[in-house]
């Protein structure tokens, strides 16, 4: 063999393994998040739904004021081309609605679900209001 093909060689062998290494690292820790649909695995965030009638007031503000009824209701009130959100305590963890708010498109890439940057105390307080909006029987 001679010094050029050597080295040649030397290099295919170096990409090579390269190539493999990052492939191993990409697929054991790169998978993504999200894959189609929904993902259920939790959010880093511990929402902790607070009882405090002042946080409920103020979380339903911030609704009223982001315009989320444009697309949302609450007993009948609101847009339709979201889900209501009646019951979606009874649907969704506290920390899906947290991941629902911050950041939508982890949750359904594409979704018109916008992405709002809330301080997550504002988020939680949005929670806190959720959890007291039950079920509405429409019947
Ligand atoms: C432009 C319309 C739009 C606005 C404004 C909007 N949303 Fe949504 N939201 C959606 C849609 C559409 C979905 C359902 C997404 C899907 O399933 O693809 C959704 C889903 C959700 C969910 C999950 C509901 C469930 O039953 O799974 C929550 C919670 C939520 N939104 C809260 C809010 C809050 C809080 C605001 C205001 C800060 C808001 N949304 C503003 C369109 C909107």
């Amino acid at each position: 063999m001679t010094e050029s093909r050597r080295t040649v060689v030397t290099a295919f062998v170096v990409l090579f393994s390269t190539v493999v290494c990052v492939s191993l690292l990409l697929f054991f820790f790169g998978r993504p998040k999200s894959d189609h649909g929904e993902n259920h695995t939790s959010s880093a965030y511990v929402v902790t739904v607070s009882t405090n009638p002042l946080d409920i007031k103020e979380g339903r503000a911030i609704m009223d004021n982001n315009k989320c009824f444009s697309c949302h209701s609450i007993n009948g009130v609101g847009g339709t081309v979201a889900p209501s959100l009646n019951g979606v305590k009874y649907r969704k963890s506290p920390e899906m609605i947290f991941r629902w708010i911050k950041s939508p498109d982890s949750i359904k890439p594409g979704t018109a679900m916008p992405q709002y940057p809330f301080a997550n105390d504002q988020i939680r307080k949005i929670i806190s209001y959720l959890e007291t909006v039950d079920s509405v029987s429409a019947r």
